[in-house]
């Protein structure tokens, strides 16, 4: 937890740029995983600990942007509780070390809401993503499931992005402590990987260090020589000698911020010349992005930068031909990066995706193009010191989608459709770096950038 001050600050901004109406922020419960004792671990709403930082289940706020009044919902664990779980601080006790003055039992939440509604006063909630939260939200404000995304309140959505999209000083030591833990779970893997290994082992490994110094990995890793696929959760093929292991893994520690990294190994411990051919040019793209992320700049033309030295090294491999901006404009690049260039990341890997991704990653000026991996890109917006992003491009070779273009003749007459039949059994690389945007320009957050030039990954694998 950071110092009461900081929460206190955060509040306060969030109920002027609000200014009207009651704020409700909801906390996370427990989850039942298979029996209602067995959960899953618990994570805590990601605006509630922004705001509140209080990281304990069934917990609810209130904030009044016209007095300026706090309150804590949550109820005091009783002896059953203690038993199983422990003496836990009162919840005005933890309320106050957060500076918050007021606090009420849960049950008191839907009085609260029902007495501002009966004079007609706004109630700003975000748009709930949890079952629990959606049945509350139900109960006590009487709101059809299927119209609560819609019914949630874009003055607050904005405001808690416009606050949680810069990072403060105390947060960016938290990300460099997520992003050394990261550099500790892809170097291990790097030095232990052998062929014949399950893929598993490594993911099990990998995680072992994610949790022996954090709480959870940031997301489920993706660790496969299948990369072509974007979010493979597979990992039960053998390491075979000459593929590719596409590794995207991040760390969450205990203040819940995280990391997020790629980087794509070759199994046996050295490249092949086919792959250092590919792999440079996503190397070049992912250095290109880090350079020309400034402030003022939008991501979104950096997107665009990175597809154009995608787009030129596929033509200097004779893979594509043509006019290399031609072939930009048309997106000829979504065919092997049909994902966006990165996303912002704090206390969710994905960082807000919860309050819409067009809020967080979009400025009102822009909007989502339609185009195959140009339409995924989750971040866009002109960048402004504190903003932490990733730059993760790609090169992946997806028959299907090969197949597919081919068969409909899409932008073909800028494709070497016979040449990429050779690459169908390639797999795809990705390499993934996390940034923050400084007056002066990007720097790679964590102490130490994770290997990742061709002889720096080649001279740290099958070290161990
Ligand atoms: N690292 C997974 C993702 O960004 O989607
Ligand atoms: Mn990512």
């Amino acid at each position: 937890m950071f110092e009461k001050q900081v929460y206190i600050s955060r509040r306060r901004k969030l109920m002027e740029k609000v200014g009207d109406g009651l704020i409700l922020l909801l906390g996370n419960s427990e989850a039942s995983c298979n029996y209602p004792d067995n959960q899953y671990q618990f994570r805590q709403d990601s605006s509630f600990l922004y705001f509140f930082g209080l990281d304990k289940p069934d917990l609810a706020a209130v904030l009044d942007p016209g007095t300026g009044e706090e309150w804590v919902f949550g109820d005091d664990v009783d002896i059953d509780d203690i038993i199983w779980m422990g003496p836990q601080p009162f919840i005005a006790d933890q309320a106050a070390e957060v500076g918050v003055a007021h606090t009420a039992p849960f049950a008191k939440l839907a009085d609260c809401l029902m007495e501002a509604q009966k004079k007609g006063r706004t109630i700003h909630f975000l748009p709930p993503y949890r079952n629990h939260n959606k049945l509350l939200l139900h109960r006590m404000l009487g709101l059809d499931f299927d119209r609560m995304k819609a019914g949630a309140s874009t003055k607050l959505i904005e405001a808690v992005v416009s606050l949680r999209i810069t990072k403060e000083p105390c947060e960016i030591e938290e990300i460099d402590k997520a992003c050394n833990l990261g550099y500790a779970m892809h170097v291990t893997a790097m030095k232990m990987m052998r062929l014949g290994m399950v893929e598993q082992e490594l993911v099990g490994v990998m995680e072992g260090v994610c949790r022996s110094g954090g709480v959870m990995t940031s997301f489920p890793t993706i660790l496969s020589q299948h990369g072509e696929t974007l979010h493979n959760h597979r990992h039960d093929a053998v390491l075979a000698d000459g593929r590719l292991c596409v590794i995207d893994a991040g760390a969450e520690i205990a203040s819940h911020y995280c990391s997020d990294n790629t980087r794509t190994l070759p199994t046996g411990g050295k490249f092949t010349q086919k792959q250092k051919d590919i792999y440079n040019i996503v190397l070049a793209a992912n250095d290109y992005a880090r350079e020309a992320a400034f402030p003022g700049v939008t991501y979104r033309d950096v997107h665009l930068g990175a597809a154009k030295i995608i787009v030129q090294g596929l033509k200097n491999l004779g893979l594509l031909r043509g006019d290399v901006d031609e072939m930009v404009a048309e997106g000829v690049q979504g065919l092997f990066m049909p994902h966006g260039l990165g996303h912002n990341m704090g206390l969710d890997v994905h960082d807000m995706e919860d309050l819409g991704e067009n809020y967080v990653g979009y400025d009102p000026d822009q909007t989502r193009a339609r185009q195959l991996g140009l339409g995924s890109l989750r971040m866009a917006r002109r960048l402004v010191p504190g903003h932490v992003i990733t730059d993760e491009p790609g090169i992946y070779f997806i028959p299907a989608l090969i197949e597919k273009w081919k068969g409909e003749g899409h932008n073909a007459r800028f494709i070497n459709f016979d040449r990429l039949e050779s690459y169908y059994d390639f797999g795809g690389i990705r390499l993934e770096d996390d940034l923050l945007i400084t007056p002066k320009g990007a720097r790679i957050l964590g102490a130490k950038r994770i290997p990742i030039t061709v002889e720096e990954v080649e001279a740290t694998m099958y070290t161990d």
